[in-house]
């Protein structure tokens, strides 16, 4: 079981970068103070994987880590570079069968059953993070 380290010392509020974590496209992303509170504001209930933001980055609500794997089958989302389609949401956009997530990368719309999975990880300093 390896782990990964994630220099975020470069990546900007509203930026994000693909590592891979296992053999696997690996997310991460600096949400903006608008993004938070997009998320902030849905009331999970409504949610068809129901989580806050809070629980899905670990109180760090800025930084969120998820595989990039779309819960349907499998392909990866777009949305992770900023040039690219974030869907409705304003999260990541399946191109494969339309499924949309939202800034905390929660299925919203579409076929994909669950939220994108958050692996375990830790901060190891003010600028890294430890996936696995
Ligand atoms: Fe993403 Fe089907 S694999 S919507």
């Amino acid at each position: 079981q390896s782990t990964t380290d994630v220099d975020l010392s470069k990546i900007e509020a509203g930026q994000g970068i693909v590592t891979s974590f296992r053999k696997q496209p690996l997310f991460v992303r600096n949400l903006t103070p608008a993004e938070i509170a997009a998320a902030d504001k849905v009331d999970v209930k409504t949610l068809r994987d129901p989580e806050t933001l809070a629980q899905r980055t670990r109180g760090q609500k800025n930084w969120l880590i998820t595989l990039g794997v779309c819960t349907h089958l499998g392909c990866i989302p777009q949305g992770i570079t900023s040039g690219e389609d974030r869907g409705q949401f304003g999260g990541y956009f399946c191109p494969c069968h339309g499924s949309q997530y939202d800034t905390a990368a929660r299925i919203r719309k579409g076929p994909a059953p669950k939220n994108l999975f958050v692996p375990e990880y830790k901060f190891t300093s003010p600028t890294t993070v430890t996936v696995g």
